[in-house]
């Protein structure tokens, strides 16, 4: 049986910690690709050599050439440039954008049938612009961004209440940046509305916590961004289409009509499995959070607008 084979672009610390997730779950045989020769390289050494000690079944190696990507079945793509602190996602969007473009060539060129997952920032509209390259069908180009925030909103709640990780649902939809939608009313304790267990002054705490979840940390590391987090949600995703999982994982995808949104990427609840994104889910959202998913959609659409002017 062939194994899967999972090339992960960018060997900073989302593209390494990627790598650290995928080998710990054994997910297939991973390349870590990042043209600053050595620096794939080192990381893959290293943490190939912790194989016999985790006995993973995943071997890892480094390179800075794209052939060695080849036939791989998934690409998760971190390169480009993390916020500093006090910068928002959106200012790195000339920048990245420059960086996703070689990335999606390399793609296009060497793993035309993956399925390819956005990471760098602004997400939502480096994954517009990495579709609009990769030229690939919408089932195949994600962007990871729900996955990250929801993780963290759950985080949040179980925190403040001192249950399970696992027992805790939420997701967070539209756009991976400050209009990002915590959606309140459909979290809860195993089917327990958290609204009922918490009182609104604490949620609306979580709420502005999880939209500023990213800055935080950024915010104390000083030099760099989050990156154990965000390459969990992405590792999430990758599993969840390599095992065909259908999971439900909010992520950014094209919409063409879900949601009232045609042409362009926002978060909302996504089946993945072994076809990429397999179906949209529609929640049948209240006027304001109607209003709210469009403050999102407006962040995405003036990003792209900006990067249509580059
Ligand atoms: C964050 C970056 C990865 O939210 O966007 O931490």
């Amino acid at each position: 049986m062939r194994r899967n084979k999972i090339a992960i672009i960018g060997a900073g610390f989302v593209g390494s910690t990627c790598a650290h997730w995928a080998a710990a779950r054994e997910l297939g045989e991973i390349v870590l690709l990042d043209i600053n020769e050595g620096a794939a390289q080192g990381k893959a050494l290293d943490l190939m050599q912790a194989g016999p000690i985790y006995k993973f079944e995943s071997h890892v190696t480094g390179t800075s050439r794209y052939q060695d990507i080849e036939g791989s079945d998934v690409v998760v793509i971190t390169a480009g440039l993390p916020r500093k602190p006090g910068m928002s996602r959106d200012e790195l969007v000339a920048v990245n954008a420059k960086i996703v473009k070689e990335v999606c060539e390399g793609v296009k060129k060497y793993a035309p049938q993956s399925y390819v997952i956005v990471v760098c920032n602004p997400m939502d509209a480096m994954a517009v612009y990495a579709k609009q390259i990769l030229g690939f069908p919408r089932e195949r180009v994600l962007g990871m961004g729900g996955a990250l925030d929801s993780a963290r909103f759950r985080a949040f709640i179980a925190n403040e209440l001192n249950v399970s990780y696992r027992d805790v649902v939420g997701m967070v939809i539209g756009n991976h940046g400050d209009a990002m939608m915590p959606l309140v009313r459909l979290a809860s304790v195993n089917g327990i509305p958290i609204t009922s267990l918490l009182p609104t002054e604490k949620i609306n705490q979580i709420v502005a916590r999880t939209k500023q979840a990213g800055a935080e940390i950024g915010g104390l590391l000083k030099t760099g961004s989050a990156y154990y987090a965000p390459a969990a949600g992405s590792i999430e995703m990758v599993e969840a289409i390599l095992k065909d999982q259908k999971r439900v994982i909010p992520c950014a995808v094209e919409l063409n009509g879900e949601y009232g949104v045609h042409g362009l990427f926002v978060g909302v609840p996504c089946v993945l499995g072994k076809n990429g994104l397999e179906k949209i889910l529609t929640i049948d959202l209240t006027p304001s959070e109607k209003e709210e998913f469009n403050k999102s959609v407006q962040a995405v659409q003036n990003l792209v607008d900006t990067l249509k002017k580059l």
